[in-house]
C-alpha cells in the first residue's frame, strides 16, 4: 500500500472548544491509482490534503491518527525528514498557481526548485535540461520559451502546467492535487485533466485529487471518497458511488449539483 490513513483527526486550536475539522478518517490508496476526495465546501478536503505533508497552519494540527506513506507514519516525523519527502516523493499542485508561484523568479529557477532542494548533485547543465523535460511534459509547448519567463507573462492554464512541472521535476511517486482545475475553464481544466491521467499512465504516479466538483472526479478518478463535516460517509468505485449512492448524502449532493450526464437522462426520460 502507498499511502495509508488512519482514524485521522485534525482540530483548530484557536477556538474553543477546539473546532475538529476532519472526525476520524481513514482512507488507503495503492501505487498507481487516481483517488478522488469530492465534498462541499468546508467538508474538510484541504485539511485533509495539507496534513498528509504536515503542511497545516499553526492553529490547526493532527490530534491524533495516523499517516503511513510506505509503512511509515509521516505525522511522526521532523520537520527535517519530512522535507526529504516533500516535494520528492510527494508533491502537490494547489487551485491557485499564481499564489503557489512566485511572482520574481523565472520559471526555470522555480521549476528547478526541487531538483536544488533534493540536492541530488544535479549540474545545472543537467538540471535544466529535467527543467524543460517536465515543462514539456507537462504539455507547454515552447519549454524554452517558457523557461526564461515570469508567471504573470503566462495565461492561468499555463501556470497550473508550470505547477505540475515543478511538482513531477522530481519524479514524485504521489502528487497531491487541491482543486487544481477549479479556477480554470472548462476548455483548460478539460486540458489539465486528460494531462494528469496520461502522468498517471506513463509513469504510474498515484494521484490524490480533490475537487467539490463531481464531474472532474468522474472523469479522473478510479476510486473516490465521499466527505461530509469531516467524515468520510461513502467510498467506493467512482461509477458505483455516482450511478448507485448509497448513502443519503451522496444521494443529496448528486441531486444538488448538476452533472450532464444525469441531466440528459433526465431529459431523454422526460421526452
Ligand atoms: N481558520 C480556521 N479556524 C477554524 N476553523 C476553520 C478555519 N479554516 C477552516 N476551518 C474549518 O475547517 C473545516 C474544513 O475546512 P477545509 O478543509 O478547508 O474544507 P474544504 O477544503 O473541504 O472546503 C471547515 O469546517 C472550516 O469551517
Ligand atoms: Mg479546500
Amino acid at each position: 500500500m502507498l499511502l495509508e490513513v488512519k482514524n485521522l483527526n485534525i482540530e483548530f486550536y484557536d477556538t474553543d472548544p477546539p473546532e475538529k475539522a476532519v472526525k476520524g478518517i481513514s482512507f488507503s490508496m495503492e501505487q498507481g491509482e487516481i483517488l478522488g476526495i469530492v465534498g462541499e465546501s468546508g467538508s474538510g478536503k484541504t485539511q485533509t490534503a495539507l496534513s498528509i505533508l504536515q503542511l497545516l497552519k499553526s492553529n490547526s494540527g493532527i490530534s491524533s491518527g495516523e499517516i503511513l506513506f510506505k509503512g511509515k507514519n509521516l505525522a511522526g516525523l521532523s520537520g527535517r525528514e519530512l522535507q526529504k519527502i516533500r516535494g520528492k516523493e510527494i508533491s502537490m499542485i494547489f487551485q491557485e498557481p499564481m499564489t503557489s508561484l512566485n511572482p520574481v523568479l523565472t520559471v526555470g529557477r522555480q521549476v528547478e526548485e526541487g531538483l536544488k532542494l533534493h540536492g541530488e548533485g544535479f549540474s545545472k547543465e543537467q538540471r535544466k535540461a529535467k527543467a524543460l523535460d517536465a515543462l514539456g511534459e507537462a504539455g507547454l509547448p515552447d519549454p524554452e520559451g517558457i523557461y526564461g519567463k515570469y508567471p504573470h507573462q503566462l495565461s492561468g492554464g499555463m501556470r497550473q502546467r508550470v505547477m505540475i512541472a515543478a511538482a513531477l521535476v522530481t519524479e514524485p511517486e504521489l502528487l497531491i492535487a487541491d482543486e487544481p482545475t477549479t479556477a480554470l475553464d472548462v476548455t483548460v481544466q478539460a486540458q489539465i485533466l486528460e494531462l494528469l491521467k496520461e502522468i498517471n499512465a506513463k509513469h504510474g504516479t498515484s494521484i490524490l485529487f480533490i475537487s467539490h466538483d463531481l464531474a472532474v472526479i468522474r472523469k479522473l478518478c478510479g476510486r473516490v471518497l465521499v466527505m461530509n463535516q469531516g467524515v468520510v460517509v461513502e467510498e467506493g468505485e467512482v461509477s458505483r458511488v455516482f450511478d448507485h449512492p448509497q448513502k443519503d448524502y451522496t444521494k443529496k449532493l448528486l441531486a444538488a449539483i448538476p452533472d450532464r450526464r444525469r441531466s440528459l437522462r433526465k431529459r431523454r426520460r422526460s421526452q
